[in-house]
Order: structure tokens, then C-alpha cells, then sequence
């Protein structure tokens, strides 16, 4: 995240007991997917709604161990950083800053950073 993220206000999400603990849901704040999912632990995390496989949304994906798991084809994504941690991503996912005023869950909406190389591209081969 660079110093203009800090100019970007945070956005309401959902009230905290819109999401039950463990669960996750998505919902549309300006023009993104966001997915709120609600840790066990009583805190939050916000992700775009979307796999970096093959683009499917994450929305009912299991969370455990601060990951949520794709329920499209398994593969598992930290929470924290948006890293992909198991094939078949490869990809991070992106992840939104998160703050908790009160009842009210709120996210800043900065842009994905720049798309990371994929490691396993071969020079002059596109499609991945
Ligand atoms: S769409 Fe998520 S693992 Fe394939």
C-alpha cells in the first residue's frame, strides 16, 4: 500500500452480526465485490470476491487457519496478505484494508497493486 492510501476513506460494509463468525459474504459497496468474511476469532477480513484461477467468486468459500478455500477447485488463500497458498492459484487475491467502528464494518477501497508476473509463464506464450 503506498502513502495515497491513506486519502482513501473507508466505505460501510455491513453491520458486525450481518456475518456469522466463520462465515463469509459478499456485498457490492460502490463498484466492487467485497467479501467479508468474519473470523472465528471475532475479527475481519475483506477480499475481492474473486478467485484468481479462473475468476470464480470465493462467496461460501470454508474459513479456517486465517484462509479461506475457493470452493470451486480448492485452492487456499491467506487472509491476511491474499497470497495464494495452494494450487491450482497461483495468484494472490486482493485483499481490502478493514476497520471496525462501533457495529459498523468498514473497508478502503484501494486498487489491486500492479499483477504480479506469473512465475510459471514461458517468454513470448500468452493465455495464462
Ligand atoms: S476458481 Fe478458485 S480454485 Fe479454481
Amino acid at each position: 500500500m503506498d502513502a495515497s492510501a491513506n486519502e482513501i476513506p473507508f466505505r460501510f460494509v455491513a453491520k458486525t452480526s450481518d456475518v456469522e463468525p466463520g462465515k463469509n459474504r459478499c456485498f457490492q459497496v460502490e463498484d466492487r465485490n467485497v467479501l467479508l468474511i468474519h473470523l472465528p476469532n471475532g475479527t475481519f477480513r475483506a477480499v475481492e470476491n474473486q478467485c484468481s484461477h479462473e475468476k470464480k467468486p470465493l462467496e461460501g468459500g470454508r474459513v479456517r487457519n486465517g484462509k479461506i478455500v475457493c470452493p470451486h477447485h480448492g485452492a487456499n488463500f491467506d487472509l491476511q496478505t491474499g497470497k495464494a497458498m495452494s494450487a491450482p492459484a497461483v495468484l494472490p487475491i486482493h485483499v481490502y484494508p478493514v476497520k471496525v467502528e462501533g457495529d459498523e464494518v468498514m473497508v478502503q477501497l484501494v486498487d489491486p497493486p500492479k499483477k504480479p508476473k506469473n512465475p510459471f509463464a514461458i517468454p513470448g506464450v500468452t493465455g495464462f
